[in-house]
């Protein structure tokens, strides 16, 4: 389908002229820096922070682009894929005039960005075997409908959404199609961010949260076209990645053998977990994972999750949510903390 990047984009986003940071318009070396009202005596901390970052985070990209075999100029780094979510609503979105597909049950940040940015919302139910509806996606779309976000992995429920659905959806829609590969690392699925050259309408989101283990550290990333690329780099604050963030990731990427070592034993841990739970009197169904956690239908999801807060263990209760009635979903923890889950729950399995 033909797509039109400034057709989809807000007009006012397509005018805008971006702020021009010092850091902008000098990129230089240079031994005096007096341009950006900065505090040339240093910081009050044994390493110096007193300088502002680099805008555009380019030895992360670099070393990023090596390890995804993505250009640099098709990555854009947020504070949290939770930023590259909200900017695409910013960038995309009319207030009160554009609407966005979601797919429940699924990661709350899409419904939450778009409230935010009085985005309408089109909520189409996963089927029960939680694969996309594509007849009732494809009725949902308008010519106001600027996004679809499909998360596959999917969160909550684990599993990994059919490679062929998402390739059709962004074969024939003309809007953009979010992909959030979140946990993309625990996945027998490969990752979209390969044929990003096919197609100038699909963002892929990835995050250093998960498998790479480093939530704190606050490090999402968005892979698309260099056209849209540039529209995050233009919409984003001026120095979203700080220097700390920036330095981490760097130091993180170089043990890619630690977190591929982690990666192997979380899947490994997943398999034990479920093979031992769905022995459990009251376990109902685990729906298959592709990821770091599982979606774990009971007789009583309240029950249960009380009796592990008791005992010290915290889930995620999600049995409000339509289509996980009776679920719990578990985080794949350490071997230690596995074996402590499973005990405790034998435990519940004896007192009941
Ligand atoms: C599917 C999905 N996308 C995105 C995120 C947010 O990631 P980040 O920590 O990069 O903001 C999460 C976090 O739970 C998630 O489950």
């Amino acid at each position: 389908m033909e797509f039109d990047l400034t057709k989809l984009l807000r007009t006012n986003i397509l005018n805008l002229v971006p702020y021009s940071s010092a850091r902008d318009e000098y990129k230089g070396e240079a031994s005096v820096f007096l341009d950006a009202n900065e505090n040339s005596f240093g910081s009050p901390l044994n390493k110096n922070y007193n300088r502002y970052p680099d805008p555009l985070q380019m030895a992360v990209k670099t070393k990023l682009s090596t390890i995804k075999g993505v250009p640099p100029q098709n990555i854009f780094l947020g504070n949290g894929s939770d930023e590259a979510i909200d900017i695409l609503f910013r960038a995309f979105c009319r207030p009160g005039i554009d609407n966005v597909i979601v797919l429940p049950p699924t990661y709350g940040m899409y419904e939450v960005s778009a409230n935010i940015n009085d985005v309408t919302l089109k909520k189409i139910l996963l089927t029960p075997d939680y694969q996309l509806d594509m007849e009732a996606i494809a009725e949902a779309i308008d010519e106001n409908t600027k996004m679809i976000f499909v998360c596959s992995p999917n969160n909550p429920t684990g599993n990994s959404i059919m490679r062929e659905d998402i390739e059709t959806l962004i074969a024939n829609f003309g809007g953009l199609v979010v992909v959030d590969e979140a946990y993309i690392n625990y996945s027998r699925q490969k990752t979209f961010i390969q044929e990003l050259t096919e197609y100038s309408n699909l963002v892929v989101l990835q995050t250093l949260s998960k498998a790479w283990g480093l939530a704190g550290i606050r490090l999402g990333m968005a892979f698309a076209s260099e056209e849209i690329i540039e529209v995050f780099n233009k919409v984003k604050p001026p120095y979203n990645i700080n220097e700390a963030t920036q330095e981490l990731a760097l130091e993180a990427l170089n043990n890619v053998d630690q977190v591929n070592e982690w990666i192997r034993e979380t899947i490994r841990q997943r398999e034990m977990v479920i093979a031992e739970m769905i022995e459990l009197p009251f376990v109902i169904e685990i729906v298959p994972s592709d990821a770091n956690f599982i979606m774990v239908k009971t007789t009583d999801a309240r029950g249960l999750y009380v009796y592990l807060v008791e005992n010290g263990i915290i889930t995620r209760d999600r049995s409000k949510v339509q289509l996980c009635e009776g679920a719990i979903r578990i985080t794949i923890g350490t071997p230690e903390e596995n074996v402590l889950l499973i005990n405790t729950l034998k435990a519940y399995s004896t007192a009941k």
